[in-house]
């Protein structure tokens, strides 16, 4: 394989279940592990570094579990410069169909002097190792660790040491995340111009996000020849993180006007992994995070909500279906416009007279000043004077009353009335959440699939609001609904309701003979 004849394709690299798990707290068990590689596979990630097999007893299973479950990724495991460590993480990785050996060590004058290695001694073992690991098999990635501090003339010797001693892609990390993209790019054209075999292997970017540069240094790389990219899933990493697979593939996908790079990801599988990953590692994902974050296709300004309403590429640069999200959210709050309200108000199936919305933004803008985001159920609260609301609500939770605890069975005792008239029903349940979910649908039975159910803390304390958020998935028509109590359960049940209600009013909407509007947008969840 040679940099020309791959000049527009970059391998994606992952390593959220290696350097990603090296961030404190983010430990993983054995089954999240393998599952996390099952999805990376299936997103198309050309190489998935999985641990660091010598590391523990566990982290060699996972990486050999890993590796047996393989479909389509390359399977890699890390091993320090030493035979030992190679030869356990062969053992892992040769279970997968294509297995690759990651070796390194740090050659930058901070780490050599932390071996007691002078330059000569260094690169000899550089030699034995690479040699060594090539020995097991023909797919050896070589990493300089803390590159970018390393002696370019001294740098520019070890890779040349590697890439003859048989290592077929050489890492260029910025380990402490200290580089610039100029710099990024220049080391690795100048690694392009002065090794000699240079054209024979591929480069790799690994960039870490000290400065918060990781993913514009990823990219300067490629564009000065690296084939390559090494990222995590959310970014996660030791300290401030990797560069996000995310934010590279997406970069590349919108941008591929001025950067010509394909990558295999299939970018609609990227906001269920990252929801996943942000599951398993115990790390939320920042709100105003880049490409997944729970803001980035969020509207909430007024200007911005109606140039969204009348075009959506007035304020998005990708559709959110690109990322695997359903549509565009426009929360409402103090900024929000009338386009924005009465957008809001259509898609829950109010269709208001000009003089009712009128009436009713100046009670929404008066709330909103209040509370930092103005739900659904609020909405309702605010329209109940005008008597639009009760025909929406056509369940409403009566009764609930849950049992659980440690002891086994937990249950839920659940009255619900529908159109006006009342049902009961007591199931048992894994969990009472669960014992709820599974009255309501024994009470009104449908064939929607629950999407997500989301708990956030409104406040602090044990006296907290929890709003719950429920989605509910029927035909391809997705409909959230949302809730809060101080009581978890209470609030579950009623946006589980809330989101049937809204199902309901898609139904009306999409029948035949409705008088159909079309719902432009769905909320982001
Ligand atoms: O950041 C780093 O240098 C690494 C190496 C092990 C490649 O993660
Ligand atoms: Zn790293």
């Amino acid at each position: 394989m040679t940099q020309t004849s791959k000049q527009d394709h970059v391998l994606i690299f992952d390593t959220t279940l290696r350097d990603g798990e090296q961030s404190p707290g983010a430990t993983m068990s054995h089954n999240e592990k393998v599952e996390i590689a099952g999805l990376l596979d299936e997103m198309g990630v050309d190489i998935i570094e999985a641990g660091f097999p010598i590391a523990s007893e566990g982290d060699f299973e996972a990486v050999r579990d890993i590796a047996l479950n393989a479909k389509n990724s390359v399977i890699c495991g890390l091993a320090r410069a030493s035979t030992n460590d190679i030869d356990r993480c062969w053992d892992a990785v040769k279970h997968a169909p294509r297995g690759r050996i990651h070796t390194f060590i740090g050659t930058s004058p901070l780490h050599r002097d932390i071996t007691g290695l002078s330059m000569d001694e260094m690169a000899n073992k550089i030699h034995d190792t690479v040699t060594h690991a090539r020995n097991l098999t023909n797919d050896v990635q070589w990493s300089p660790m803390d590159a970018i501090r390393t002696e370019h003339d001294y740098l520019c010797r070890v890779v040349e040491i590697a890439i003859k001693a048989g290592a077929t892609t050489i890492n260029i990390p910025d380990t402490v995340g200290y580089t610039i993209p100029r710099e990024s790019s220049d080391i690795i054209r100048m690694l392009l111009e002065r090794v000699p075999g240079a054209d024979e292997i591929i480069f790799a970017t690994h960039c870490h996000n000290d400065l918060g540069m990781a993913t514009a240094n990823a990219l300067a790389a490629v564009e000065a020849g690296a084939r390559q990219i090494e990222c995590t899933i959310n970014g996660l990493g030791e300290r401030a993180g990797n560069t996000a697979l995310e934010e590279v593939v997406m970069a590349l996908k919108v941008r591929n006007d001025v950067m010509p790079y394909q990558t295999r990801i299939d970018t609609t599988k990227i906001m269920n992994i990252s929801r996943r990953v942000s599951q398993v590692s115990g790390f939320p994902v920042q709100y105003n995070k880049a490409i997944v974050g729970k803001n980035a296709f969020a509207h909430e300004s007024g200007i911005h909500q109606d140039g969204m309403l009348k075009n959506k590429e007035t304020f998005e640069i990708m559709r959110p279906q690109d990322v695997g999200l359903a549509g565009t959210s426009l929360p409402l709050g103090k900024h929000s416009g009338r386009a924005a309200l009465r957008a809001k108000l259509d898609e829950m199936g109010f269709a208001l007279a000009d003089n009712q919305l009128k009436d009713v933004f100046v009670r929404f803008k008066d709330l909103a000043d209040r509370k930092k985001e103005v739900f659904d159920d609020d909405l309702i609260a605010l329209l109940r004077d005008s008597g639009a609301a009760e025909q929406n609500e056509r369940i409403k939770v009566k009764f609930l009353r849950v049992i659980c605890g440690t002891q086994a069975p937990q249950s839920a005792d659940l009255i619900l009335e529908i159109d006006g008239v009342e049902h009961q029903k007591t199931c048992e349940g894994d969990g009472p959440v669960d014992a709820t979910f599974k009255a309501i649908k024994e009470l009104f039975p449908t064939t929607a699939r629950l999407q997500l159910y989301q708990v956030h803390a409104v406040t602090e304390g044990t006296d907290a609001q929890a709003t719950v958020s429920v989605r509910l998935e029927e035909d391809g028509k997705i409909v959230t609904g949302q809730s809060a109590d101080t009581d978890t359960v209470v609030a579950s049940a009623k946006a589980y309701v809330n989101a049937l209600n809204r199902l309901l009013v898609r139904r009306e909407k999409s029948a035949p003979d409705a008088d159909v509007k079309t719902v432009k947008y769905t909320d982001a969840g």
